[in-house]
């Protein structure tokens, strides 16, 4: 029997497996999650967003504090995320409570951006009505020709984390015996068991 106590770093290290075995078959993007939230009407919202980091700690992504996603969260701390890496036919499902990250960690996700992705994030209001694509092609060009090297994380840009409380790792079969391994925490212990598919 695995010790119980290794269940949820082995997970995480089974999501971090599939993120970089799908990313060497030259894929891009193989760090995209789709991100259930919930809305104040009770209905699901998603989309997907770009998994910055994870650990036993949990899973990161960054977005404006004007989105959808982020004024669900901070009424409803609760998100599902889904990977499908197909290159590789995996599957990884993650539930848990979400909370904000801190402002320096936000910066620190920040500075490792390009200038470009930076730049845009200034000028963006994210999920908010523009009038064209040129304009904001403006704003952006206006943005790069004022910020300062390095660009400063703007007060908008804000980050969260995802604490783990179930994680299934789905591994698809030529033979359709798929395997579904899923483990969830149960007060201070963690469980698993496979699932049939
Ligand atoms: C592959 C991919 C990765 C994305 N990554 C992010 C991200 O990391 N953060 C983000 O705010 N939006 C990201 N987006 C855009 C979101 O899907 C979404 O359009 C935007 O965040 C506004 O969503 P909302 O208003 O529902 O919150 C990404 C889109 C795609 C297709």
């Amino acid at each position: 029997m695995a010790d119980a106590s290794t269940i949820p770093s082995r997970a995480i290290q089974r999501i971090r497996d599939a993120i970089e075995r799908a990313s060497e078959t030259g894929r891009r993007n193989m760090n995209a999650m789709c991100l259930a939230t919930v809305a104040p009407s009770g209905a699901p919202s998603v989309r997907h967003v770009l998994l910055r980091s994870i650990d036993e700690q949990g899973l990161r992504f960054f977005t404006d504090v004007r989105s959808e996603k982020a004024r669900d969260l901070d009424r409803n701390p609760q998100a599902s995320v889904c990977f499908y890496w197909e290159p590789i036919e995996e599957q990884a499902r993650i539930d848990g409570a979400v909370a904000r990250l801190s402002e320096a960690e936000v910066a620190d996700d920040f500075a490792t951006r390009p200038r470009a992705g930076q730049v845009m994030i200034h000028a963006s209001p994210q999920s908010q009505p523009i009038e064209s694509l040129d304009a904001l092609r403006q704003a952006a060009s206006r943005a790069d020709a004022t910020l300062p090297d390095p660009v400063p994380c703007p007060r908008e840009w804000i980050g969260f984390r995802l604490e783990p409380r179930r994680i299934e790792h789905w591994q698809g079969s030529r033979d359709r015996v798929h395997t579904r391994r899923v483990c969830w925490r149960d007060g201070d212990g963690w469980h698993e068991t496979l699932l049939a598919p």
